[in-house]
């Protein structure tokens, strides 16, 4: 499964809006309130001039599946906080991995990263296993943090460090079949 990550655009706009207002997306991401068109609007076009954010179209062999974005981009300290979602018509497929690790690869490359983090509800299993899988360690335990749909949520602090992302990467390399002896990292141990 190939993902790319292109930047969102117009064309995004209306598939984007129908997620987000739907509650898979809603309950995911914890957006406690409806999000009008007209807000919906605003927000993208706010983006092209807000250096604090990243937002990405996930195309799946050329088919938009969801987004991916970084926000409160520190670059001065080299940190961004992830989110991601999957159309809920997409989920299911074992394409959140593929995606994660596309934004990953963004994030530690062309945005330079040296820590990428993020808040999930403790209740996100599906979001859970993916980032744990992704090698992202729990921080800590943020209590009763945000309130969705009139109840305390507790968030689990989570990140990922650029050396531990390049250790994984290169651990994943190894069990490729395609990979020959000769591209074998030399440095195993991390
Ligand atoms: C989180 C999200 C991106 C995962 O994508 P997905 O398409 O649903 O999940 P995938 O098919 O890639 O599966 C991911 C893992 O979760 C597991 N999983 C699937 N359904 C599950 C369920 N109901 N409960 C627990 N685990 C589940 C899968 O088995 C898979 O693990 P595996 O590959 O080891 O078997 C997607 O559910 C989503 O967009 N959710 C709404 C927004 C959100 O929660 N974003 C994250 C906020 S921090």
């Amino acid at each position: 499964m190939m993902i790319d990550l292109i930047d969102l655009a117009e064309s995004h706009l209306a598939v984007t809006y129908r997620w987000v207002s739907g509650p898979s997306v809603r309950d995911g991401l914890l957006v406690n309130r409806k999000i009008s068109a007209e807000e919906h609007r605003a927000w993208f076009a706010k983006l092209a001039n807000d250096s604090s954010q990243r937002v990405f179209a996930a195309l799946a062999d050329g088919c938009h599946i969801g987004n991916f974005g970084y926000r409160n981009l520190l670059p001065g300290h080299g940190t961004g906080e992830l989110w991601m979602f999957i159309g809920p018509e997409f989920q299911g497929r074992r394409m959140g991995f593929p995606m994660l690790n596309r934004g990953l690869e963004m994030g530690f490359g062309t945005l330079k990263l040296r820590k990428v983090l993020l808040n999930v509800d403790t209740a996100n299993a599906r979001a859970l296993l993916l980032y744990a899988r992704a090698g992202f360690r729990v921080e800590g335990l943020l209590h009763a943090e945000q309130i969705y749909q009139d109840r305390p949520v507790d968030l689990l602090r989570m990140a990922l460090m650029a050396d531990a992302f390049v250790g994984l990467k290169r651990m994943l390399d190894v069990g490729r079949p395609e990979t020959g002896p000769d591209e074998f990292p030399s440095d195993t141990s991390s």
